[in-house]
């Protein structure tokens, strides 16, 4: 009883600590939903503590609440998808130098100028971590914050060495491959030279422009892409390393997986009659919302809706593309949109479709479903290869989907190995100590209370050497150099003594 009260005591006096009204802005010029998705929690979490929260977004919050503004930034970036095929490193690569161009329109928004130049104050910048925040991360020196980064993926290229650590390449993959941490020669071959493009292009290729953006808009000249990020305190990732990769990492990398996975809400009255009245069960198919359904070519839609025509389960599909509606199977419903995360905790839907991005990925393991996964582009492959070793998906390569072979790891995921396997995986995923929400409104809050040192805090002091000092070729040079010396003088004193 008595350390029930003393910790009620103590709880207490954090609140109150806590709860100091702060002034928060939010940068997500993200123009996937999906990204915008994991912060949004926070934000709402964020306010009912009594914060104030200006958001800089493609998506405001339909419903008005008090002490969250908007400045709606859609249409300013067009939303650009990703086809079905044609997603090699190059394409991505040259994707990312043409978005340090499109960023600096949303720059041009005239309520964003206004901010800038107001003179206005914040208490902490919360900024995507991601390929825009080169440009936007320097908007916290404007409005005097502490600026923390919050992650969509599980990783990013430019993570470590923002905190100051090297990425080991023999055992840390780069997330646009499909190597794990367990990798070949020939894999290893591969993410080294993988890291190095990726590396090349952010750090080389496209930082003029991006030095430049931030020379004009708020006038802070930075001499490399990484130092336009350094003033970051902490970075938040999409990531929890008993589903994901066991890495090193240093304490500014917080671990906030699964956060946008919100609690359940009731199923729409249609969907929930149609997976009620399901006699086998239920399998739900969608492709996310940034591969375009519309690049799916009519062979591809045939086989698919051939293999579901032959199930005795019936299939949900998220489709937004009309002229294929023609012809459905009679087990098969086309939604444009459905509650995902919702319809996956219904006991009766049985497995998922996945294109494997890591939402879906994180959604489905949170509600225990085995699953089938197309993986298109990006980290999907990389998550995909990590659900296939963990055995509780099978993959199938877009490029070669048949209806056969989609029939075949239907009916194979749907055996109980795959059950038992990531019934297995939602347990370890969901044994922590705190919940990805608490822990990310925790660590939020004490860069708040402690804005002038957390910028230091959780960084090694790499983040301050340069190249040669941080692999230690001063020192190498320093004992080497007088050694070379000595024994060259000494043959060739030698050599003097033997002539004579
Ligand atoms: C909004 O912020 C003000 C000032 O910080 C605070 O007093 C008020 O309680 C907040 N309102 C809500 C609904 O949280
Ligand atoms: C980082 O912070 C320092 C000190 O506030 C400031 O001078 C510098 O311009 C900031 N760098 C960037 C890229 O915002
Ligand atoms: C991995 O990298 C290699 C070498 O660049 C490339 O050939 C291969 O297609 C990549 N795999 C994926 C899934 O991107
Ligand atoms: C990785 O991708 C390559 C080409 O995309 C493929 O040949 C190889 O089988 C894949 N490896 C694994 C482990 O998935
Ligand atoms: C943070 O540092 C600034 C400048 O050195 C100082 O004015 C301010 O009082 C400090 N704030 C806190 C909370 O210590």
């Amino acid at each position: 009883m008595k350390s029930i009260s003393f910790a009620a005591v103590i709880f207490c006096a954090l609140t109150i600590a806590q709860t100091r009204s702060s002034e928060i802005l939010v940068i997500f010029p993200t123009t996937a939903q999906s990204h915008y998705r994991v912060v949004q929690p926070l934000i709402h979490s964020l306010l009912d503590r009594g914060h104030r929260i200006l958001s800089i977004t493609n998506f405001p919050d339909a419903v008005e609440r008090a002490n969250l503004s908007h400045i709606d930034i859609s249409g300013l970036k067009p939303h650009s998808q990703f086809k079905t095929s044609n997603n090699g490193i190059i394409k991505s690569m040259t994707r990312v130098i043409g978005n340090a161009k499109t960023y600096s329109t949303i720059l041009d928004h005239p309520k964003i100028g206004k901010l800038l130049r107001s003179g206005r104050k914040f208490d902490l910048v919360i900024a995507e971590f991601f390929t825009s925040t080169p440009i936007f991360a320097p908007i916290a020196t404007v409005v005097d914050a502490p600026i923390i980064g919050f992650c969509p993926m599980i990783t990013f290229p430019w993570i470590n060495e923002v905190m100051g650590m090297e990425t080991t390449m023999s055992y840390m993959p780069s997330i646009l491959n499909n190597s794990s941490d367990r990798m070949s020669f020939f894999q290893r071959i591969y993410n080294i030279v993988i890291s190095v493009i990726i590396e090349s292009v952010f750090n080389w290729i496209s930082t003029p422009t991006i030095l430049q953006i931030n020379k004009y808009h708020y006038g802070i000249q930075t001499e490399s892409t990484i130092k336009t990020m350094a003033n970051l305190s902490m970075i938040m990732t999409n990531n929890y390393h008993s589903v994901f990769l066991p890495f090193p990492k240093l304490p500014g990398i917080v671990e906030v997986g699964g956060i946008h996975v919100v609690d359940e809400k009731p199923i729409p009255q249609d969907l929930n009659d149609f997976i009620n009245d399901a006699q086998h069960g239920v399998i739900l198919f969608s492709m996310g919302t940034v591969v375009s359904e519309a690049s799916m070519g009519a062979d591809k839609l045939n086989n698919i809706l051939d293999a579901f025509s032959k199930l005795k389960q019936r299939v949900i599909m998220k489709f937004n593309v009309e002229k294929y509606k023609k012809k459905l199977p009679v087990n098969v419903k086309v939604v444009k949109w459905f509650p995902q995360r919702d319809l996956l905790a219904h006991p009766n839907v049985l497995l998922f479709i996945s294109h494997a991005g890591i939402m879906s990925t994180i959604e489905t393991i949170h509600c225990g479903k085995p699953m089938v996964a197309i993986p298109v582009f990006g980290d999907q492959i990389f998550n995909t290869n990590l659900l296939v070793e963990k055995q509780v998906a099978i993959a199938i390569e877009y490029k070669n989907l048949e209806s056969d072979q989609l029939f075949n790891a239907i009916n194979e995921a749907l055996t109980e190995k795959y059950t038992i396997n990531v019934k297995k995986l939602q347990q370890l995923y969901n044994d922590r100590p705190h919940s990805p929400l608490e822990t990310a409104v925790y660590w939020t809050e004490y860069v708040i209370r402690n804005k002038n040192e957390s910028k230091e805090l959780f960084k090694s002091q790499k983040v301050h050497l340069n190249l040669y000092q941080s692999h230690l070729i001063d020192i190498f040079a320093a004992f080497l150099v007088p050694l070379i010396v000595t024994i060259y003088i000494i043959r060739w004193t030698m050599k003097r003594l033997r002539k004579h």
